[in-house]
């Protein structure tokens, strides 16, 4: 594109510098040659008058001789090609080339003839005009030797003195007695021409040449480059590169570098605005998608709660008389001294049994009996501190060292504390039991970011959860403690948590500890 456009400026801008110097050209070598033609006329017609000046009183005299020899004088001179006297007759009656003495001219070819007698020209037009000017008087022509030479006529008129003379030998009626011919060569003014155009055209050649360097050079500087980094700037930017363009103002160019470079900066502002939107986009989708994923997991998790409940109320219910009757009468058995001795042992292990599945029914009544929370406004870290105090002595809590990390401006909180305190149990229970070998439980409480909820953090450095049991943990009856648990504690704090408005979540890493998580509204 660069490389068409400069052939094209300097293409056009050269042919019309070459029409109109050639036309310029043409108009001012024929007006010089016209000015050259003139002064060659003027010349001429003075030296005719000298001429005829000279031989004049030898023609009154009749001095023929003496004529012819003034004649060949002046026909001496250098660039003088024929000096010639005609009678009206047209007969050469003196010349320089003595030769041609006596001829008779004709006058319809003869150059210094058809001077007058042609067509254009009549009589009356030409002679006896008074005083016909030296340019039409004139003529160009080539010569018998093909040389090109100028010729004047001057009119020999009949003078006063002519027809007064002594001679006596013209009549007064005879306007015109004959003319002088004056022959130069027009190589001199020829050659001068000649010169002027070939001077003019070299100039015209080196003007074309300069003028097209010039602007060709102009235009490469001025515009092609400025408009080459235009374009490259527009690939660049089509690539995302949004690196501006050199503008340099002043000029239209500049004007529309400055322009571009405002585009791009709006093009990049807004490029950067939809790459944040479309990154901000993906994490919203992830993080609603997320909470979706988690609401139906509780939605699930309740409803299997609430028909559970139901039928373990009812079971627990069934179960609660038919037990307590099995261990009254155990208990009567085994006092009773009819009992055989050997058997007490078994009996024992009934009343022990039987007291366990009381327990468990005792838990699965807890669970069921899904109560509305009492709430009032409670500080958190005195409920925890309560729920360390009841727990610290259990068993499973001889080798756990408690760390407690509380915010202290934790605001209070609108909470059933009995029911909190289930909750807090069961974790921290649970936290004890995964660390029997001992361990750490960080007891950690604050305020979330959007300030709107509190939360308990409850860490232990245990065994952790594997993966797959961390989605069965909230289920009733999900337990990796056989005998020793019931796997009821989760799903009863899970139902509590709820009833709260709040949630539970759990992080864990097997081999490293787990860490809960219970959030409530302020
Ligand atoms: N902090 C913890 N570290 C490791 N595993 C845990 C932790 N907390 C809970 N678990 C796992 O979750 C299971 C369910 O706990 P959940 O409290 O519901 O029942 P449980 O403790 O087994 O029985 P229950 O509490 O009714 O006596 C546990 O059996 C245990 O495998
Ligand atoms: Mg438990």
């Amino acid at each position: 594109m660069r490389f068409k456009l400069i052939v094209q400026i300097s293409l056009i801008t050269g042919i019309i510098l070459l029409f109109t110097s050639a036309l310029f050209g043409y108009f001012n070598i024929s007006t010089l040659k016209q000015a050259f033609l003139k002064s060659a006329v003027s010349d001429l017609d003075h030296l005719s008058e000298t001429i005829f000046r000279a031989v004049f009183h030898q023609m009154l005299e009749n001095n023929r001789s003496q004529i012819q020899v003034t004649i060949g004088e002046m026909g001496k001179q250098q660039g003088i090609e024929r000096i010639r006297i005609l009678n009206r007759e047209g007969m050469i009656a003196f010349s320089v080339i003595t030769t041609e003495i006596g001829t008779i001219l004709d006058k319809e070819k003869a150059p210094a003839c058809m001077v007058c007698h042609n067509e254009e020209m009549t009589k009356e037009t030409c002679f006896p005009l008074e005083d016909p000017s030296p340019l039409v008087r004139s003529r160009m022509f080539l010569d018998c030797n093909e040389k090109r030479v100028l010729g004047l006529i001057r009119p020999i008129y009949n003078e006063k003195t002519c027809w007064t003379g002594a001679c006596h030998a013209h009549s007064k009626d005879t306007p015109l007695l004959g003319l002088l011919d004056i022959t130069i060569s027009a190589n001199p003014m020829l050659s001068m021409v000649r010169n002027y155009r070939n001077n003019a055209i070299i100039q015209i050649i080196f003007l074309i040449l300069s003028i097209s360097l010039c602007l060709t050079l102009l235009t490469k500087r001025l515009i092609i480059q400025p408009v080459h980094a235009l374009l490259e700037h527009t690939r660049a930017v089509g690539k995302g590169d949004w690196s501006l363009v050199e503008s340099v103002p002043g000029d239209e160019l500049g004007e529309l570098a400055e322009a571009f470079n405002d585009m791009t900066g709006k093009l990049k502002t807004h490029q950067h605005k939809l790459e944040e939107w479309a990154a901000t986009l993906e994490t919203k989708v992830e993080k609603r998608t997320r909470k979706i994923k988690e609401m139906q997991s509780v939605l699930v998790r309740s409803e299997k709660l609430a028909s559970l409940g139901e039928l373990v109320a009812g079971i627990a219910h069934e179960l609660n008389n038919p037990l307590t009757g099995i261990m009254i009468h155990a208990s009567l058995l085994s006092s009773d001294p009819r009992l055989d001795e050997g058997l007490t042992e078994d009996c024992q292990t009934v009343i022990h049994e039987a007291a366990r599945c009381s327990k468990i029914v005792k838990e699965l009544l807890d669970f069921a009996r899904v109560t509305d929370p009492q709430k009032e406004m409670q500080p958190v870290s005195k409920v925890i501190d309560k729920t360390i105090a009841l727990i610290e002595h259990h068993v499973d809590f001889r080798d756990t060292e408690v760390i407690k990390d509380y915010d202290p401006d934790l605001p209070e909180i609108l909470m059933d504390a009995s029911q909190i305190e289930q909750v807090l149990i069961n974790i921290m229970i649970n936290a004890s039991q995964a660390m029997l070998q001992g361990g750490e439980l960080v007891l950690e409480t604050g305020v979330n970011a959007s300030r709107d909820r509190i939360y308990i953090r409850v860490k232990d450095t245990g065994c952790g959860i594997a993966a797959e049991d961390i989605e069965k943990l909230f289920d009733p009856f999900f337990s990796t403690k056989g005998h020793n648990g019931t796997g009821l504690g989760l799903s009863v704090s899970y139902g509590i948590i709820q009833s709260h408005g709040g949630e539970i979540e759990v992080e864990s890493e097997l081999g490293s500890g787990t860490v809960f998580t219970i959030t409530l509204p302020i």
